[in-house]
């Protein structure tokens, strides 16, 4: 069987964790797996059972892979991941360093394959929060053609890696012990997020952005090829451990019914979508589940052309490892992913 040598950098981190297991678990055909991080000593990670130490990357260790998976930090995927795909390595970058590159395609399969192709060999996927309303409004926005969206965020805690959650983890603890939640030095995130929610995911911009709101507004356009979307959204953190959730309010140049939109979202691929009100999806119940869920459809009472959503996707699956894994069985199943140095295992 023809197999692939694997590089993931950021192994020991959220999405790391997840793309290592994934790939065991979907059966990738990985010869070699190298992991990688910031060099911390001693850090390993387990593959079919076997213990992997993770190293510190550099460009002639990443260069013995056929395939490297980016999940670390923007500068670390700066360093390296458009010169190794210019000397052959295939590359699926999730950081945001190249997302708006016009020559790196940004891909959720079930979008937008099409522009995964031969000579593309540094691919980005998008930010864990567009990814929801990117696959549950996908074949909405091409059969009426979107033309305005409003997008509140629920985001989790784990959005924002794995010192954001040691701090979530540690307000509660502390909280349990002393009655108050406390305002820890040193914290990931900008406020306490123990019982706690605040409408600030990254910095902001001279207009009041923050830099989600920005990359939502950006990466949605290029997945969608449609940059005349009026698109404006407010992100949120709040204490969820996994998933994030949106509530959305759509309008579209074509005309629509509540029924002729409810069958386009139960055929939309990658969404699971419920019609009973009731059964709405959540982020709990999203938790290593594959796709985007989708709920609560309804007419929006502030205009009779609007509709509303509620859509929920578990961001260390869909909205990272899993579609970085889907991007690579993309490459295998279409014989993209052709490398003379491949490993074979017998
Ligand atoms: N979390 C999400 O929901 C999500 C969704 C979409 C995209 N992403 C993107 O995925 C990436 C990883 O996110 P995460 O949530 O998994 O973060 P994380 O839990 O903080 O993990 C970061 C990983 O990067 C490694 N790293 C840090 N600095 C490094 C360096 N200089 N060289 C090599 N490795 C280094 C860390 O190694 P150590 O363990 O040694 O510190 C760790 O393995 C980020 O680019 C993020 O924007 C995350």
């Amino acid at each position: 069987m023809k197999t692939y040598d694997v590089a993931v950098v950021g192994a020991s981190g959220l999405v790391g964790g997840e793309l290592i297991t994934l790939l065991e678990k979907r059966k990738f055909p990985v010869g070699v797996l190298m992991p990688f991080n910031s060099g911390r000593t001693g850090t390993a990670v387990v593959f079919k059972g076997k213990k992997y130490a993770c190293q510190k990357p550099t460009f002639a260790a990443l260069k013995k892979s056929d395939l490297v998976f980016f999940v670390s930090t923007d500068e670390v995927s700066a360093r390296f991941a458009r010169k190794l795909a210019d000397s052959g390595v295939w590359c699926v970058d999730d950081s945001a360093r190249f997302r708006l590159d016009k020559d790196v395609p940004l891909v959720i399969p079930e979008v937008n394959a099409g522009e995964l192709k031969p000579g593309r060999r540094l691919i980005a996927g998008p930010n864990c929060t567009l990814t929801g309303a990117a696959v549950a409004l996908n074949d909405i926005h091409k059969t009426l053609n979107i033309t305005e969206l409003r997008i509140a965020t629920y985001q989790a805690v784990s959005g924002a890696g794995k010192g954001a959650l040691k701090q979530l983890e540690t307000e509660l603890k502390y909280y349990l012990k002393r009655g108050r939640v406390p305002c820890l030095k040193g914290r990931k995130l900008p406020r306490a997020i123990a019982f706690n929610l605040f409408p600030q995911v990254g910095g902001f911009d001279k207009n009041g952005m923050s830099v989600e709101e920005v990359k939502v507004e950006a990466e949605l356009k290029k997945i969608w090829a449609a940059p005349g979307i009026k698109i404006s959204s407010t992100a949120v953190r709040v204490p969820v451990l996994r998933g994030h959730s949106l509530s959305v309010w759509v309008k579209t140049r074509r005309p629509w019914t509540l029924a002729s939109l409810r069958s386009t979202l139960a055929g939309t691929k990658g969404l699971q979508f419920a019609g009973d009100p009731y059964k709405y999806p959540t982020p709990l119940e999203s938790v290593k589940t594959t796709g985007v869920k989708a709920g609560r459809l309804r007419l929006s009472s502030t205009s009779p052309n609007e509709f509303q959503l509620w859509i929920v996707s578990d961001n260390l699956y869909k909205g990272a490892a899993l579609n970085s894994v889907e991007i690579a069985e993309y490459l295998l199943k279409r014989g993209l992913l052709k490398l003379p140095g491949s490993s074979v295992l017998h």
